[in-house]
């Protein structure tokens, strides 16, 4: 969503215009002063509950993805990352936008099983029984079941060193589950663990652990971008010199793990930022990302650039990363807070969540590396900070 000017007004006049574009009630308006949780819904959440502890929610603007405006609220306390993406979200759009598909919910319970006499028999068995196990685990969740989600399939996995001696002879099953419109740990849980005797039962040893994967690879999300380099000029800035350096960042991190962290860390500021807001669960995406960067055995960037000369200039993003991110149920019947975020948002569906913090994450990314291919990151964050804020950041608070 496009707001010009909208760094320059106060706190509450950017509420104000808030309010009259997304038709925010006065309760809203309360939940954005006083952070969306209460102590008594804090007692409910965790245990041992002192207090509560906040975070600045600012509103990422600019982004245009598949053709649709957003605002995207950010949960975050670095400067200068929320005015970053809304910049090179402005940058996306003047090539059209981001595009962005996400799969299906689908998320991995699994079970394991001990002590398998003989792992190859186990596995034939189970895989003949296929349909039947299917059938029982859609009951252990009917509602979701009733909701259109439910087991899409089931895969025995023997991994490396499994096929030790005795107690460690263990065959993983994994039941790929699609939760819709949920994040889905707790109905993953349940069938892991609603499943696992009578998958014992077939293999012939003994339930182990029994919990979903954060390695949720299928259900994935995928944004490109198309930026004609002018676009990424500046004053004293070049856009195609922009672009070309920034695609040199890139291939950096593609040929270096170490510089691979720090530039997942820069997509990681934005996504984290709208799964912490809209009450997801962030370690779990973070989990996740890092193993799927990690997956050819060698950690790797969850997005890349490339300088493309057809028909004049470009630079062309693609981000594909895990994206168990919900819409219902978790802590959203909690946190007044993470409900309004999804107000603001307005994503029909667990999938275009995915998408929207997808996108934050590669502009997030992109204002890095234009950043640090250009000025530099003290430089150029101080001035990003100060022009959207007015404030200087706190000194002993660097980006990193
Ligand atoms: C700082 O929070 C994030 C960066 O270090 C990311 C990067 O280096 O790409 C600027």
């Amino acid at each position: 969503m496009r707001i010009p000017g909208f760094y320059k007004l106060p706190l509450g006049a950017r509420q104000d215009e808030l309010q009259t574009r997304h038709d925010l009630t006065e309760a809203d308006a309360h939940t954005l002063n006083a952070g969306g949780l209460s102590t008594h819904d804090a007692d409910r959440l965790v245990e041992n509950a002192v207090g509560i502890y906040n975070l600045p929610l600012g509103v990422g603007l600019n982004f245009l993805i598949n053709g649709r405006e957003f605002a995207v609220p950010m949960a975050v306390e670095e400067p200068s990352v929320i005015a970053a993406a809304s910049n090179a979200a402005r940058m996306v759009r003047e090539g059209g936008g981001f595009t962005a598909e996400a799969d299906e919910s689908i998320m991995t319970a699994q079970v394991e099983l001990l002590s398998v006499p003989d792992l190859a028999l186990a596995r034939a068995r189970i895989e003949a029984e296929r349909n039947a196990i299917l059938i029982a685990a859609d009951e252990i969740v009917p509602r979701l079941k009733a909701r259109g989600g439910g087991m899409r399939d089931l895969e025995v996995r023997i991994p490396p060193g499994g096929n030790g001696k005795s107690a460690d002879r263990r065959l993983i099953v994994h039941l790929y589950i699609d939760c819709r419109d949920a994040m889905g740990a707790n109905l993953v849980n349940a069938v892991a663990e609603g499943i696992a005797a009578q998958l014992a039962s077939i293999a012939g040893g003994r339930p182990g652990l029994r919990i979903l994967s954060n390695l949720t690879d299928r259900r994935c999300v995928r944004v490109r971008a198309r930026i004609p380099a002018h676009a990424l000029g500046a004053e004293d800035i070049d856009g195609v010199e922009a672009a070309r350096e920034i695609a040199s960042a890139s291939r950096f991190a593609e040929d270096d793990p170490y510089r691979a962290a720090t530039h997942n860390k820069g997509i990681m500021n934005g996504v984290d930022a709208v799964v912490l807001a809209t009450g997801n669960d962030w370690r779990g995406v973070e989990a996740g990302a890092h193993a799927f960067a990690a997956r050819k055995g060698i950690y790797r960037p969850l997005c890349t650039w490339k300088f493309v000369e057809n028909d004049g200039a470009w630079l062309e993003g693609f981000l594909e990363m895990p994206m168990a991110v919900g819409i219902v149920g978790g802590t959203l019947s909690h946190h007044s807070g993470a409900r309004l975020s999804l107000k603001l948002i307005g994503a029909r569906s667990a999938g275009e969540l995915g998408m929207v913090v997808g996108a934050t994450g590669m502009a997030s990314n992109l204002a890095a590396l234009r950043v640090l291919a250009t000025e530099g990151i003290q430089r150029g964050h101080m001035r990003c900070h100060r022009r959207a804020t007015g404030i200087p950041p706190a000194p002993e608070k660097a980006p990193g």
